[in-house]
């Protein structure tokens, strides 16, 4: 990936790099009722986010994150220092060595394909391991044009039904799905916003551009927030 120096600027000043909350994680490790002394990785994990409440809520566990950015993984490491269950490491989320008993993975998979991205996983995970992963999905029924402007970047994103029929055809068994809309979105664009207003000021042309860009993200998102929405899909190898 190359990323513009801005844009790395920007995005690691954040909490998080996209939609979610702890209690995602909460949900789908009590749904997968997970505990004791396990080892999870968190494919993709920008600035960490999801590393901390992964160790907070498994204290036995440890936590491996891994994401493609030195500027979010320098982020991460800064963050966690004194979590003693977390390490964070720059590397490829494609190319995993485990085992994992669980891989967690908030709105990154998409950079691999949801079925290349699970293949590649399945080799990863421990004898009866899972994945959790969230994914951008449209809504059932007729879909809003704001909704299409919103995705026009993600020409092959499907709905819940589409996104369950490729974890299906990885090899998978779907475990439970939660939809994210609204909060969790919500939650990562304020924080995206207030520091696009702290940046604005002398802000270069290159950044200008950058912070114009997520601008626009959040403006189009807010015109159908609660048809904008994550998939958390948790499922096991078949
Ligand atoms: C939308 S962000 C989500 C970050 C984090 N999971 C969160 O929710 O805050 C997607 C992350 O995937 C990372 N990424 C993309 N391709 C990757 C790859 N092949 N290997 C590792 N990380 C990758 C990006 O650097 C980015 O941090």
């Amino acid at each position: 990936m190359d990323l513009p120096p801005e844009f790395l600027e920007l995005y690691a000043r954040l909490d998080r790099q996209g939609p979610g909350v702890p209690d995602d994680v909460l949900w789908a490790t009590g749904r997968l009722g997970l505990a004791g002394p396990l080892r999870v990785c968190d494919e993709g994990c920008g600035t960490g986010a999801d590393c901390a409440t992964l160790a907070a809520c498994l204290p036995e566990a440890r936590i491996e994150g891994v994401d493609a950015m030195p500027a979010f993984v320098e982020a991460a490491e800064t963050r966690l220092e004194a979590v003693p269950n977390v390490s964070v490491r720059t590397g490829d989320m494609g190319a995993l060595e485990g085992p994992f008993d669980l891989i967690w993975s908030a709105g990154a998979i998409y950079f691999l394909g949801v079925i290349e991205g699970l293949r590649a996983w399945r080799e990863a995970l421990a004898p009866g391991g899972a994945v959790a992963f969230s994914q951008g999905v449209l809504p059932e029924g007729e879909v809003p044009q704001a909704v299409r402007d919103f995705w026009s970047a993600e020409p092959d994103i499907t709905d819940q039904d589409g996104l369950l029929a490729q974890v299906e055809a990885a090899g998978y068994a779907v475990i439970d799905t939660r939809w994210l809309t609204a909060t969790p979105w919500a939650a990562y664009y304020d924080s995206l916003e207030r520091e696009i207003a702290a940046l604005r000021p002398g802000a270069s042309a290159a950044m200008t551009e950058v912070l114009d860009g997520a601008a626009r993200e959040i403006a189009l998102w807010r015109q159908a927030p609660e048809q904008i929405a994550y998939l958390l899909v948790l499922a096991r190898p078949r």
